[in-house]
């Protein structure tokens, strides 16, 4: 058995923050389309923002990101003002719809940005929507470019949440990804910001990096844990060379082996547990008094572009180049070339590379997905029913299920004619996306592992 998880966890499958994923995405759908969607855009249609900030002060080998570097000031004050002309524009579109509960700047790194362009964006951000009470608003950063006037002004914009990278702490690790960060530097982004006011805290960490053994890894939780952030993230590391050329930059030599990433997984996991934290999803670890921790109670938990989330807003809006943004009626992409997306703004035309409108076919699915994802469990005769379709329709994939539920990695129950459940098992969790695999009807034949593209399953 032991062998036959091996073959699983190396098997190379989508990491579904979107359903369908991203690939399938095409240029049909436009601006206009886009316009007519958002236009569309009623009272109770609540509002979630996300804002795309593509510039780094140097690039990690590891990055999967859509990011570039740049050591001068003048691009990301030039980008600010396209950014604001793009919530201007956009905003023109929204006169009817409903409050903004969730702003996530992410990136590369949004701390990047100049701090009058921070408060100048999340003015008018705040002059041109309606702004929830309530509302949730993240950013992620850097701790190389954290100061304590940037935590200032972070909290003077309304930031309740930050997110770091911090990935590993091994000083051999951090020179193989090329990212040299001292445990002191995230001691002293952490204190700023708690010093500021900004207390609820994400660590990023990763797994399956260059050099790092499982003792690394858990001096690196040691580590975080002592800083006690109320979120932890613990990501494999997705090594695809093929799409993010710097990650050659990588000695795949030095990179872990399949059963010693799976080690790597177990051990932090359960050294996260030990020290308090409960387990979200896949990759995600909060204290039981973190909004992560109760959505995950109260079923509210949702999985998009920014991998788990507690934001509740029904229509994801993307700003900044390449973000991507979904609404009822589907998904859209920005250009991601920074040249043509400014072009367009400044033409007062709607910045939109492509896109996908959902058929029913793809709620279905990207909803079982999402459950699967985030609570590991679908009751899919329930589900099937939402959408007004019959579980006849997921014949092909049940069938592509049974490998998995013959290696007691889930659970089928179906056995009256109104109810067929499938649960993801303890062993089964590290596994979740082979299981969601099962119902892409996008993969060639629901075949996972015939799919190169993606990176490994755990
Ligand atoms: C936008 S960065 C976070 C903010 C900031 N740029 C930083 O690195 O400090 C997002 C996170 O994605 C994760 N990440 C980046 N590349 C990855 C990869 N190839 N595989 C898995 N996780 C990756 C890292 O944990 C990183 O902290
Ligand atoms: S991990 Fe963060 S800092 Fe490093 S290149 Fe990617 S986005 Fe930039």
């Amino acid at each position: 058995m032991m062998n036959q998880n091996l073959a699983y966890a190396m098997r190379t499958v989508p990491r579904y923050t979107s359903y369908p994923t991203t690939p399938h995405f095409h240029d049909a759908i436009d601006a206009s389309t886009y316009a007519g969607w958002l236009g569309g855009l009623g009272p109770t249609d609540t509002l979630s923002l996300y804002l795309h900030v593509p510039f780094c002060r140097e690039i990690c080998h590891y990055c999967g990101c859509h990011t570039k570097a740049t050591r001068k000031e003048e691009p990301l004050r030039a980008y600010a003002k396209t950014l604001g002309q793009e919530i201007e524009l956009v905003a023109g579109y929204l006169t009817d719809a409903g409050p903004v509960r969730h702003i996530h700047w992410g990136g590369g790194t949004p701390s990047l940005l100049p701090e009058q362009s921070l408060l100048d964006l999340a003015g008018l951000m705040r002059v041109l929507l309606r702004f929830d009470p309530d509302l949730e608003h993240a950013i992620e950063l850097d701790p190389r470019s954290v100061t304590a006037s940037l935590a200032h002004t972070l909290v003077d914009i309304g930031v309740n949440r930050a997110s770091l990278g911090v990935q590993d702490f091994d000083p051999k690790v951090q020179v193989a990804i090329g990212r040299v960060q001292p445990y002191d530097v995230v001691r002293a982004a952490t204190d700023d910001l708690r010093n500021a006011g900004l207390t609820a805290l994400n660590f990023d960490l990763m797994y399956g990096l260059p050099e790092q053994t499982t003792a690394a890894l858990l001096d690196t939780v040691a580590k975080t844990v002592a800083l006690r952030p109320s979120r932890i993230a613990l990501f494999g590391y997705a090594h695809v060379p093929w799409m993010r050329k710097h990650q050659r930059l990588i000695d795949e030599s030095r990179l872990p082996s399949a059963s010693e990433r799976l080690a790597m997984a177990d051990a932090a996991r359960e050294a996260l547990i030990g020290a308090g934290y409960v387990t979200v999803g896949l990759d995600h670890f909060a204290l039981p008094g973190d909004s992560m921790a109760r959505a995950l109670n109260d079923g509210s938990l949702k999985r998009n572009f920014q991998g788990y989330t507690t934001d509740q807003g029904d229509q994801l809006v993307g700003l900044g180049v390449s973000s991507i943004g979904r609404l009822s009626q589907g998904y859209i992409q920005n250009i991601s070339d920074v040249g043509h997306w400014r072009r367009a703004i400044e033409a007062g035309r709607l910045p939109v590379a492509k896109g996908l409108a959902l058929s029913t076919d793809d709620l279905l699915r990207g909803r079982i997905i999402e459950q699967l994802m985030t609570d590991y469990r679908c009751d899919l005769a329930a589900t099937c029913q939402m959408f007004n379709l019959s579980p006849s329709v997921l014949e092909t994939s049940i069938n592509t299920l049974a490998e998995l539920a013959g290696d007691g990695l889930v659970a089928i129950e179906n056995g009256a004619p109104d109810r067929l459940v499938v649960s993801v098992t303890e062993p089964g969790r590290p596994y979740v996306r082979l299981a969601a695999a099962a119902f892409d009807a996008y993969l060639a034949g629901g075949n996972a592992a015939s799919n190169a593209r993606h990176s490994v399953a755990v």
